[in-house]
C-alpha cells in the first residue's frame, strides 16, 4: 500500500529543515499538482501532526492535507505546497512596519481562531512557522503542527511536558505539567507581532518568568503586555478580543 503511494510522487529539492523533519518540494503525479512533502523519522509524532491537520479541515491560512503514509520506516505528510517564505529562520526575524506587522498578526489570529473552534491549540506560531505568500502582501499560512495540542474538557489541554527547550513561549509551556488554553496561542501570536515590529525576538527574563520588550508605540506596548501577561486570566480571552484591540489601536 505505502509503496504504491510512494510511487505517486516525484520528490524534488529540500525546501526546509526543521528540528524534526525535512521538507521537500514534490509533484503528485496522479492529481497533477505541486505538493510539499514533510518527512519525519518519528512516526508517532507524524501521526499526531496529521491527526491535527485532518481535524482542522480547510482554512485559507492553513495548508491543506492531501495524503499521509509511511515508507521504509519514515513518515511522509503530503500537503499543499506554499509558494512563500517563513517570517523568520532560527532567531532571525524580518522587521516589518507597523501596518504590515499588525495585518500579519490579525491574519495569524484569524487562523488561530479557526483552530480554536476545532479544539486545537497550535502552540508554536513563531516567525519560522508562519509563511508569507509570494506576491500577496501580508497573506499568511501557519505551518507546522508538530507541536499542536487537542483541547480537552473546558477547552484546556492538560499533560506532561515531553519536549525540551522552548523559545517564544509563555510560562505555562515551560513547566513540567502543562495547562494550556486559547490564551497560550494568544501569547505566542503577540510574541510574533513584537518580533516583527522590532526585527528580533523578545528576551525571556528567567527571574520574572516573562518576556521583556520595548515598542515605540506605547498603545501597542500596552496591548502586547496584556496579551503576554504571565497570568492567563489577564490576557485577551479570545482571538476575536485581541483582534478588536488591535483594530482600535
Ligand atoms: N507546505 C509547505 N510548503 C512550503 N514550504 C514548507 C511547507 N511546510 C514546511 N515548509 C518549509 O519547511 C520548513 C520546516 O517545516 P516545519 O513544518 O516547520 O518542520 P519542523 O516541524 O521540523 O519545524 C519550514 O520552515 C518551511 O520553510
Ligand atoms: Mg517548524
Amino acid at each position: 500500500m505505502s509503496k504504491k503511494k510512494w510511487q505517486n510522487y516525484e520528490i524534488g529539492q529540500c525546501i526546509g529543515r526543521g528540528l524534526q523533519s525535512q521538507v521537500f518540494r514534490g509533484y503528485d503525479i496522479a492529481n497533477k499538482r505541486e505538493v510539499a512533502i514533510k518527512k519525519r523519522v518519528n512516526i508517532k509524532g507524524a501521526e499526531k501532526e496529521v491527526d491535527i491537520m485532518r481535524n482542522y479541515g480547510q482554512h485559507p491560512a492553513l495548508p491543506k492535507l492531501y495524503d499521509y503514509f509511511t515508507f521504509k520506516h519514515r513518515a511522509y505528510i503530503i500537503m499543499e505546497y506554499i509558494d512563500g517564505e517563513p517570517l523568520g529562520r532560527g532567531r532571525k526575524v524580518k522587521k516589518k512596519n507597523e501596518k504590515d506587522a499588525l495585518e500579519i498578526t490579525v491574519n495569524v489570529l484569524r487562523a488561530l481562531g479557526h483552530l480554536h473552534k476545532h479544539n486545537i491549540l497550535h502552540g508554536d506560531t513563531l516567525p519560522k512557522n508562519v509563511m508569507t505568500l509570494k506576491g500577496q502582501q501580508n497573506s499568511i499560512k501557519i505551518i507546522d503542527f508538530g507541536f499542536s495540542f487537542k483541547k480537552g474538557k473546558a477547552g484546556v489541554f492538560k499533560g506532561k511536558k515531553w519536549f525540551g527547550k522552548v523559545t517564544g513561549k509563555p510560562i505555562e509551556l515551560r513547566e513540567q505539567f502543562l495547562l494550556l488554553d486559547d490564551t497560550t496561542d494568544i501569547y505566542v501570536a503577540a510574541f510574533l507581532c513584537v518580533s516583527l515590529l522590532n526585527g528580533h525576538q523578545p528576551q525571556w527574563d528567567e527571574k520574572d518568568g516573562r518576556h521583556i520588550f520595548n515598542l515605540e508605540n506605547s498603545r501597542l506596548q500596552a496591548i502586547m503586555e496584556k496579551a503576554m501577561s504571565k497570568e492567563k486570566a489577564f490576557r485577551y480571552s479570545t482571538t476575536e478580543a485581541f483582534i478588536y484591540a488591535l483594530e482600535q489601536s
